[in-house]
């Protein structure tokens, strides 16, 4: 088999006014990365020689998040078709197979891709092969017209005759052309045959018929191949992904004991036996070791977890937290660009941000790192062994030396030395019998 070449064109230009939204449609994001991404994503993995990404006005932000892959303006947004030419000159000396896809349809994979393409040689070699499918509900996606030839036509759902809509076999709007013959094709689109008064890219296959063109079709995963035109849709179509996620990580060796109440991001990364009880987020940038347990109720984003460390229930571990071998994490407990070292604990209704928290310390329930002056950020260092009393304040920029004790509720504000004892706090004094005496005055003055 000869090498084809391959061109990706990615339509992004529509308004997305259906998600009622003043962020572009394809920059909504998907467990924790915009839905363009997630299709960019499949896109790479096949290696194409060019990728052409179509934005409108005013999306300079889309441009920014597929960079660096090309965009090319679609100054006015006459439709789908129309968008496409906008990619003509980007590919005007490029010959092989022109693949178009919706960057609202984010969900397909690589290998239904090269499914597609694969069509794309079979046979007669036809000038379009058209993606459809079966969704549970086909609203309003465009209808694919099969005789016994093959593909005759889409009609889109506002076009259709009551018939054609009874037609469970959607367009996908993923398209795979034959790049010698797409341009022309391109050209004949003529705006004034549908009711919406668009270039409509799927009158493609009608025209290709006139000119005694094969067309074909294949049939993907609805799964795959949800449109997302709503916020309703945008729900449905995180309800997939995360469905993906859950299972590729119990696939990987991961205990989700609820799995429906668990979370992910696209780039979350679970060691083996790592177990996760009900009601966690991950969001993005977490790396976990294994044998890691995850109590309900935490959340997570930006950090890592080494082997063996215990989490939870209801911990937070905000961007820069890196929490090392078997160490503790307890409940109420916020960690934020800190690291906890090795085995050890901070057990219960903490703030740790900005510090180091040496091997083996304890940092007692309560302990507030003051890492924030109103305009500075300030670090703590805890040295390994060290305890810190419940409810201290350490007021940085301050260091604690290996093995130190501070004694409860203290207020810290100056170097502690290896092995001390620091105690910052009003020392306690007693009145023997005071309180006794203190009533009998009273009740005394009563009768
Ligand atoms: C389109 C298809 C429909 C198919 C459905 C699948 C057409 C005419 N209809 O309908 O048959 O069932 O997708 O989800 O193609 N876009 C531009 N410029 C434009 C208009 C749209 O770049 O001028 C982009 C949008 O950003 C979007 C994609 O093209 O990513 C599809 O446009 P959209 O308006 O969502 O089409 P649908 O009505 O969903
Ligand atoms: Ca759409």
């Amino acid at each position: 088999m000869a090498s084809r070449s391959l061109a990706v064109i990615v339509l992004a230009a529509g308004m997305g006014t259906r998600m009622k939204s003043s962020l572009p449609k394809v920059l909504h994001p998907l467990a924790g990365r915009p839905m363009i991404q997630h299709l960019m994503a499949s896109v790479a993995t096949l290696e194409p020689d060019r990728v052409v990404v179509v934005v409108g006005p005013g999306m300079d932000s889309v441009a920014a998040t597929v960079a660096p892959v090309p965009t090319v303006l679609q100054a006015e947004r006459l439709g789908t078709g129309h968008a496409v030419a906008q990619a003509r000159a980007a590919l005007a000396d490029f010959e092989g197979d022109v693949l178009v896809l919706y960057a609202d349809t984010p969900l397909i994979s690589a290998a239904t891709l090269r499914r597609l393409l694969d069509e794309r040689h079979a046979g007669e070699e036809p000038a379009v092969v058209v993606l459809g499918f079966k969704p549970d509900h086909a609203n309003e996606y465009g209808r694919l017209v099969v005789g016994a030839e093959g593909l005759k036509a889409i009609v889109e759902f506002r076009d259709a005759t009551p018939s054609q809509r009874e037609n469970p076999l959607c367009n996908s709007g993923v398209m795979a052309f034959d790049g010698a013959r797409l341009w022309s094709l391109i050209e004949q689109i003529d705006p004034t045959s549908n009711s919406k008064g668009e270039y409509y890219l799927t009158d493609v296959v009608r025209l290709a018929r006139e000119h005694g063109w094969n067309c074909s079709y294949a049939e993907g995963e609805s799964t795959e191949l949800l449109g997302i035109n709503s916020r309703r849709e945008l729900a449905a179509a995180e309800a997939m992904v995360q469905r993906r996620l859950r299972e590729a990580a119990m696939d990987g060796g991961v205990t989700l004991i609820d799995p429906d109440t668990v979370w992910l991001s696209w780039d979350t990364k679970l060691g083996r036996d790592v177990t996760v009880w009900p009601h966690v987020v991950f969001g993005p940038g977490v790396t976990v070791g294994d044998r890691v347990e995850i109590r309900g109720f935490c959340h997570f984003e930006g950090c890592s977890i080494a082997d063996g460390a215990l989490l939870g229930p209801y911990a937070r571990l905000r961007p820069g937290a890196i929490i090392g071998e078997s160490a503790h994490i307890g409940n109420f407990v916020e960690v934020k660009a800190s690291t906890v070292e090795a085995r050890a604990k901070v057990n219960h209704l903490t703030y740790i941000g900005d510090a180091r928290i040496g091997a083996g310390a304890n940092v007692g329930a309560g302990t507030i790192t003051c890492n924030y002056d109103g305009f500075a950020k300030s670090f703590t260092d805890i040295g390994a062994g060290a305890f810190i009393g419940s409810n201290s304040a350490l007021v940085a920029p301050v260091k604690i030396g290996d093995g130190a004790v501070i004694g409860a509720g203290s207020v810290i504000t100056k170097e502690v030395a290896p092995g001390a004892l620091a105690v910052a706090r009003g020392s306690q004094v007693e009145f023997p019998e005071w309180a006794d005496q203190f009533r009998a005055r009273h009740r005394g003055g009563k009768e």
